[in-house]
């Protein structure tokens, strides 16, 4: 059975497919915003921290509990500690949690496909942004427009995943992630071009430490836990798929700093533009939907930047919920013992079928989201760094550093992230999240 696990085929494979995981909308629509907004330079550096002391251990724990147990995130517990049931409850937390943010992100995502057709028609141009507000609305509230691209993206996201791990996944994120830094890059010379483009370097990177209180500083754990695709099972699954040879350490620093330097970029592309243009910052949907179409239309080759950025949404979408759809389809074909065509149908339409109630009843939407990211994926991060802190054998956590062939000189600071610091600092967000602290 574990010989004919299909595998990413080498470093790039798995660097690409996980750091397609990572990069999302989370990174261009939310953090530079969050950074600008908490403090610049002061928050990035709160920022950093996390993702070394916090972010990478948990990563390097869900990639080698996957590795080891060679099953995705619903069966791995199971296999790696059957005396221990309780631990199953994060397989079943992350197969869910998967399932509810895939359905609200696709909607999200058929925007973005929806998006990049109106741009490439220049349907956006030569419209002032009330009238651009009231494209966006008009979409955003209709049913059946949204419900249409929702079911695009979602047979974009199956068609890469029916593939496999092999000829699908990863086929599609080596060239995808290359085709995104291009693009971003791009982008961030053009708006670095601008006439008063440093007003909005200021305000991305300008340390302000008056900021930083205990609410910033949980806002920058979370912020970073989302943005790993930590913490729900993605990880583990896609570590199931990585072969012996790799060294798991290395992958996770690897993603990591792909993420991080996506999200950074993604706030030079886009805030020294809207402040070049004068226009107050923003995040979300009102960001990329009213108001960088309405600074497109006043830049030069606006057209082709239009383009280039819903392209660039699209793709960060689409690889995240590649993974996303993943990890229902391998508990499908593992559990259920359905072949991936079929499992990847069954999984998409259902996943469809509840973006559809999302999309008719928008307070869906927002209560996955909450119970998501609140709930299920502080709590799953819990219990994933305490699994390997204090109930993995250290010489299973060992071989698994050095299955490689290298040695694993920090396994004293891992195991006390695992075991203290990271259970204690993401009990804290989560307090927060619920309201408690
Ligand atoms: N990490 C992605 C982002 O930054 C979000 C995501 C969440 C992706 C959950 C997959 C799963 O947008």
């Amino acid at each position: 059975m574990a010989q004919n696990r299909d595998s990413f085929s080498n470093k790039f494979g798995v660097i690409a497919a996980a750091a397609g995981s990572a990069i999302g909308l989370g990174n261009i629509w939310r953090f530079p915003y969050v950074l600008g907004e908490n403090g610049g330079g002061a928050f990035l550096l709160i920022y950093l921290f996390f993702i070394l002391a916090i972010g990478i251990p948990v990563m390097v724990s869900e990639l080698l509990i996957g590795r080891r147990a060679q099953k995705s995130v619903f069966g791995a517990f199971q296999a790696l500690a059957p005396q221990l049931p309780f631990f199953r409850i994060v397989g079943v937390m992350g197969v869910a949690a998967a399932f509810l943010i895939l359905s609200f992100y696709a909607v999200v995502a058929g925007w973005t496909v929806e998006y990049t057709v109106l741009a490439a028609g220049n349907q956006l141009a030569d419209k002032t942004p009330d009238q651009l507000s009231v494209i966006f609305e008009d979409f955003s509230t209709s049913i059946w427009r949204p419900i249409f691209y929702l079911i695009v993206f979602m047979a974009m996201t199956a068609g890469i995943v029916m593939g496999g791990v092999k000829n699908g996944i990863e086929k599609y994120t080596k060239v995808l992630m290359p085709v995104l830094l291009v693009i971003i890059v791009v982008l961030c010379i053009n708006s670095l071009l601008l006439e008063g483009a440093m007003e909005g370097i200021g305000f991305l990177f300008h340390p302000d430490f008056s900021k930083i209180n205990s609410n910033v500083i949980l806002e920058a754990l979370g912020q970073a836990f989302f943005s790993l695709s930590i913490g729900m099972g993605i990880i583990a699954t896609y570590g199931s798929y990585i072969q012996k040879k790799e060294n798991l350490l290395n992958t996770a620093v690897s993603v990591s700093f792909a993420d991080t330097l996506i999200a950074v970029l993604a706030g030079v592309a886009i805030f020294p533009a809207v402040f070049a243009f004068g226009i107050k910052p923003d995040a979300g949907p009102g960001l990329v939907f009213e108001t960088l179409p309405n600074i497109f239309n006043q830049m030069a080759g606006g057209y082709f930047f239009a383009i280039a950025f819903f392209v660039l949404l699209l793709i960060a979408a689409l690889t995240s919920s590649v993974s996303l759809l993943e990890v229902v389809v391998a508990y499908i074909t593992e559990e259920l013992h359905l072949k991936r065509k079929k499992a990847t149908v069954l999984g998409a339409v259902l996943v469809t079928v509840l973006g559809v109630f999302c999309v008719v009843y928008p307070v869906l939407f927002s209560s996955f989201d909450k119970t998501t990211s609140n709930i299920l994926l502080p709590l799953s991060g819990i219990l994933i760094s305490v699994f390997v802190g204090w109930f993995l054998s250290k010489n299973q956590v060992r071989e698994e550093l050095e299955s490689h062939g290298g040695k694993f000189r920090l396994m004293k600071v891992l195991m006390i992230i695992l075991k203290v610091f990271a259970p204690i600092a993401i009990a804290f967000v989560f307090l927060n999240k619920i309201g408690l602290i």
